[in-house]
């Protein structure tokens, strides 16, 4: 099985998705890489992005407009009219950063080694000196933590592990006083098997929650034995059904067995589950990162997934996601959220974890021309691959400009179920320039953008060695072929002050803290003004201030060039800015054929370069690269 965009054969395996996808990615992209490219040394500082972005053109009139009604929870009208419509026409989360915490990893305020909410509000100032517009956290609602999280066992409140909903609270509005929103993880699809919900539902046939959860007969085999009813197997391996006796019947799970999948062809689970949604929006939360959103519905026949051939890493066979994803019903549901959303004042958000196998088929998520459904569904095509490919990156890039009705894209290169863009993109020697690569098309392109904490210091993918240490499940029963997903969920590298890297005090952290935090952390790399992080903040500062990266169309250069990702972005008003990246280990020298391509100026002044020191150049002349190197500039 694989999923990851850059090796996903035409029409391949996974013609839809799901959550599927960051397996696939995973697992193939482990399988390839065998040791990871584990080193790196670093450099730092920095104004505050924030800072210089106030000092120029973000608080132009009508960002100031669509700031003023963004915090206000009153119902849509009570915003004066002007404001309304400035928002509505640049709505703050097209070019937002949103910035993914994965809490138990962040920051852990009363040392027992789990990060929790009053750890997030530790870090605010952190947070907003970074430059992001919005945090989303992943699951820290009531749950067993079989998926950590992932798993719900109630959605009206927090895990005491993660703190209180007063902290909840409080945290809300300390991150408001920072600019900051807070979207929160929905999972839709299933609910924890400790759920109120599926211990009633199991408990009987006729109980009044039966039908909130997928179940079936299934089959008899020999000696009235009961099997399952098709040949559906779950994401995270064995069957995707399991018998419950009490009722002599199979629930359906897409993912672990303790994660029982909601019926969604129930209208009273989708009036508890907007309820939950409505419980957090009325709280103050900006919106919703929807989860495993492309696997709502399944056939109702249970027709069995037709066999692609082979085995996955989890020894099942591998399966088209015919009958069990991306059914058109979804559609409908996430249509009425919409305007169960759109129904609160101040830009309230929905973003999806929408794995597909192409671009265009991230179009019907948006709704289509008449983007009525998700603001931002995520695109993993650019950013979840496997190879510094310029001729690839340029494809997607444009495909995201073009085949999206003109709607948003929002670029992810990073997150909790992924090997980190560190090892994914990196060759072992040059790693720390190509994390600039990767962090200046992040944030130069078109499009909203999504940071997962511990990207913009370089942080790595440190994979358990040894079985015994595994805390995620898919770890234990894949290994060694799928060694889990910890190696992208260690501790946030904060200071040197202890030895758990500032996260904790408690010598026991839920997963180790890696070794290299020496080196790689925050406080580090504050202080020095060459540093990956200062390389993102001066990229978030500059997305802010110029028209161009927040607006501009984008205009593909030099295209022929194999190695060379080359683009301008030109705004409406004119303002461009060109960037070049070289994605190979080779000094390369790009034409920029600027006057072919349109492009209005004479001459192209630095911005930002990796190494620095890169220098400006006419617009006509040619322009020299290092290898790996990285270079923005501004055309006068
Ligand atoms: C999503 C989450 C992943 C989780 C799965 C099941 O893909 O990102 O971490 O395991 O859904 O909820």
């Amino acid at each position: 099985m694989k999923f990851s965009a850059l090796a996903l054969p035409a029409g391949g395996p996974r013609s839809t998705v799901s959550s599927a996808a960051f397996a696939g990615t995973m697992r193939s992209s482990r399988e390839m890489m065998g040791a990871s490219s584990m080193q790196k040394n670093r450099t730092a500082p920095a104004a505050s992005p924030r800072a210089l972005g106030r000092s120029l053109s973000r608080f132009s009139a009508c960002l100031l407009a669509a700031w003023s009604i963004a915090w206000a929870d009153e119902p849509r009208g009570a915003a004066p009219a002007g404001a309304a419509a400035a928002a509505h026409a640049d709505p703050w989360w097209k070019h937002a950063v949103i910035y993914e915490i994965y809490p138990r990893s962040f920051q852990d305020s009363n040392g027992d080694g789990i990060g929790d909410l009053n750890g997030i509000a530790q870090r605010l100032d952190y947070l907003e000196a970074l430059g992001v517009d919005a945090i989303w956290i992943a699951p820290m609602y009531p749950s067993p933590q079989v998926d950590f999280g992932y798993d719900i066992s109630d959605y009206r409140n927090v895990d005491p592990q993660y703190g209180t909903l007063a902290d909840f609270d409080r945290l809300l509005k300390q991150a408001r006083a920072h600019h900051i929103r807070v979207l929160l993880d929905m999972v839709l699809n299933h609910t924890s098997d400790h759920h109120p919900w599926f211990v009633e539902a199991a408990s009987s046939r006729t109980a009044s929650r039966h039908d909130f959860y997928v179940w079936d007969d299934g089959k008899r085999g020999a000696g009235a034995k009961p099997l399952p009813p098709n040949n559906w197997v779950s994401l995270f391996g064995g069957s995707a059904w399991q018998y419950v006796p009490a009722v002599d019947q199979f629930y359906y799970h897409k993912f672990y067995r303790q994660q029982p999948d909601l019926n969604w062809r129930n209208p009273k689970v989708e009036q508890a589950m907007f309820g939950a949604m409505r419980f957090w929006l009325d709280r103050g939360v900006t919106g919703f990162r929807l989860d495993a959103i492309t696997t709502l519905f399944e056939d109702p026949q249970l027709r069995d997934e037709p066999a692609l051939g082979g085995t996955n890493a989890q020894g099942d066979p591998n399966l088209k996601n015919t009958y069990t994803d991306n059914l058109p019903e979804v559609h409908d549901v996430i249509r009425r959220m919409r305007a169960m959303i759109d129904s609160y004042s101040g830009g309230r958000l929905l973003v999806g974890e929408t794995y597909v196998p192409k671009t265009s088929d991230l179009d019907p998520w948006y709704g289509g021309a008449k983007r009525d459904e998700l603001q931002l569904p995520m695109d993993t095509l650019v950013g979840l691959g496997n190879k510094l490919d310029a001729a690839l990156f340029r494809q997607r890039l444009m495909e995201a400009e073009t085949e999206l009705h003109g709607s948003q894209p929002l670029l992810v290169f990073d997150n909790h179920d992924n090997i980190r863009s560190w090892d994914r993109f990196g060759d072992g020697g040059h790693n720390d320039r190509i994390a600039r690569i990767v962090a200046a098309l992040l944030l130069t392109s078109h499009g909203a953008a999504l940071i997962y904490q511990g990207e913009e210091i370089g942080q790595r993918t440190v994979t358990p060695t040894r079985v015994e240490d595994v805390q995620d499940p898919i770890g234990k029963t894949g290994w060694p072929k799928d060694k889990g997903r910890d190696g992208e969920r260690t501790p946030m590298q904060w200071d040197i002050s202890n030895a758990q890297a500032g996260f904790s005090t408690s010598a026991h952290t839920w997963l180790p803290v890696p070794p290299d935090y020496r080196t790689v952390n925050v406080r580090t790399e504050s202080a020095d003004p060459e540093s990956l992080l200062n390389w993102h903040k001066r990229l978030i500062a500059l997305r802010r201030s110029n028209s161009a990266v927040r607006n501009g169309r984008t205009v593909m250069l030099d295209q022929p060039n194999a190695s060379v990702l080359t683009y301008a972005r030109v705004a409406p008003g004119g303002e461009t800015i060109v960037v070049s990246l070289n994605m190979s280990g080779k000094e390369q020298s790009v034409s920029l054929g600027a006057r072919a391509a349109g492009l209005e100026g004479t001459r192209c002044r630095t911005l930002l370069s990796s190494p620095a020191g890169l220098e400006g150049r006419g617009i006509g002349e040619r322009i020299p690269l290092p290898p790996f190197g990285a270079w923005v500039a501004a055309v006068e």
